[in-house]
C-alpha cells in the first residue's frame, strides 16, 4: 500500500491538502468496514508508539491504543506525573530520546508549541491528540460521521457549531470544513466567536474550495436550515474553573435544547458533540454545575432530552475516533 502521507505528522489539518484529508477519510471508512467483516489486515506489526497525555482522556487514548493493537503495533502510555517530561527534562531532550525508541509519538496537552517541538526534535511522526488550539483527529471523526449520516456531497452539507466557538474543537471543525468545501455556521456571543486570525486563514482556504463560513450572534439564526448542530463543553480543559459563571451567562442562550433543534426547521437534523458532555447530573462536575446554576436544571451545553433523542449521533461519532485515528497511524507508518 503506498500512502501519500508516509512519515507525515498530524499537528493541525491546516498542513494537509484537501486530497490528503479525503484520503484519510476513505482509508478510515475502509478500515472500519474491514474490522466489521473481521478481515482487517495488520499494517503496523513491529511498530512502537509513545502516547503522552498531559491532559486527561477517554476516547483519544483508547482510540490510539485499540487502533495500534488492531494493527499489530505496541504502545507506551505516559501520564503527566510518572515521566520526567516537563519537570525534569525539556521537550527537546524528551523528543530526542523517544525518537530513538519509538516509530511515532502522540501528544495531548496544553501548548501547541509542544507538539511542534516534538515534531522538530524527535525525527519520527508526531500526532496531535488535542492541544489548546487544535484537535485534528476529532474533526476527522466528525466528518466521517457526517458522511455516514447524510446522502449528499460534503459541498452541500451545512453544520452549525453553537457555544464556545473559539476552542480547539470548533477551530478544527472550521479548518476541515474549509478544506472540504463545506458550509459552517458559528452561533456564539461576539467574544466567543472564532478568533479573526483563524477565520481569515480559513476564509482564504474557502475561497479555493467553495466552503462558506458564517458567524451569527443569534443561536436560532445560526441553525436555520442546517443539517447538523454541534456543540462542545463551555469551558475546556486547562481553563480556570472560576470562569464558569461568566461562561454560563454568555452561553446559556446557545444551549442545544429542543427549541434550538426545532429552530433548524429540519426534521432530519442531527446532533453532534465530541464528548464528554454535561447533559445530566450523573458526573461530579455536571451535578455541581446543575446545583450551583438552577437555569442548568435540564443540562449544561446540551439538554439530556436532546442528548438522548433520536437525532443524537454522538456515540457513532465517538466510535469513529477509533477508525480515523487508525487511518492517521496507518497512512503515516505503514
Ligand atoms: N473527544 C475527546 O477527545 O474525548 P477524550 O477527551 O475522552 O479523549
Ligand atoms: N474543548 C474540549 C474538548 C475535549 C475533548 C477541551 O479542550 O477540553
Amino acid at each position: 500500500m503506498s500512502s501519500p502521507l508516509h512519515q507525515r505528522h498530524l499537528l493541525t489539518l491546516l498542513n494537509h491538502s484537501t486530497e490528503e484529508i479525503q484520503y484519510l477519510l476513505t482509508l478510515a471508512r475502509d478500515l472500519k468496514a474491514a474490522k466489521r467483516r473481521h478481515e482487517e489486515e495488520k499494517h503496523l506489526i513491529g511498530k512502537n508508539i509513545a502516547l503522552i497525555f498531559e491532559k486527561t482522556s477517554t476516547r483519544t487514548r483508547c482510540a490510539f491504543e485499540v487502533a495500534a493493537y488492531d494493527q499489530g503495533a505496541h504502545v507506551t502510555y505516559l501520564d503527566p506525573v510518572s515521566s520526567q517530561i516537563g519537570h525534569k527534562e525539556s521537550i527537546a531532550d524528551t523528543a530526542r530520546v523517544l525518537g530513538r525508541f519509538y516509530d511515532a509519538i502522540e501528544f495531548r496537552g496544553s501548548q501547541h508549541t509542544i507538539v511542534e517541538d516534538l515534531a522538530k526534535y524527535s525525527g519520527v511522526p508526531v500526532f496531535n491528540g488535542l492541544t489548546d488550539e487544535f484537535h485534528p483527529t476529532q474533526s476527522l471523526a466528525d466528518v466521517l460521521t457526517i458522511q455516514e449520516h447524510i446522502d449528499k456531497p460534503l459541498s452541500d452539507v451545512t453544520i452549525a457549531y453553537v457555544g464556545d466557538s473559539d476552542n480547539n474543537v470548533a477551530i478544527s471543525l472550521m479548518i476541515i470544513a474549509a478544506k472540504l468545501g463545506m458550509t459552517i455556521h458559528f452561533g456564539a456571543p461576539t467574544e466567543l466567536l472564532p478568533n479573526q486570525k483563524i477565520i481569515d486563514e480559513c476564509q482564504a482556504i474557502a475561497e479555493k474550495t467553495g466552503a462558506k463560513i458564517k458567524c451569527f450572534t443569534d443561536a436560532h439564526e445560526s441553525v436555520k436550515g442546517v443539517d447538523f448542530i454541534y456543540t462542545d463543553v463551555w469551558l475546556s480543559m486547562g481553563e480556570a474553573k472560576d470562569k464558569w459563571a461568566e461562561r454560563i451567562k454568555l452561553l446559556f442562550p446557545y444551549q442545544v435544547n429542543q427549541a434550538l433543534i426545532d429552530a433548524s426547521g429540519n426534521p432530519n437534523v442531527k446532533f453532534l458533540h465530541c464528548l464528554p458532555a454535561f447533559h445530566d447530573a450523573k458526573t461530579v462536575e455536571g451535578a455541581k454545575l446543575m446545583k450551583d446554576f438552577p437555569e442548568l436544571k435540564d443540562g449544561v451545553e446540551v439538554t439530556d432530552e436532546v442528548f438522548e433523542s433520536e437525532c443524537s449521533i454522538v456515540f457513532d461519532q465517538a466510535e469513529n475516533r477509533l477508525h480515523t485515528i487508525k487511518a492517521v497511524m496507518v497512512s503515516s507508518l505503514s
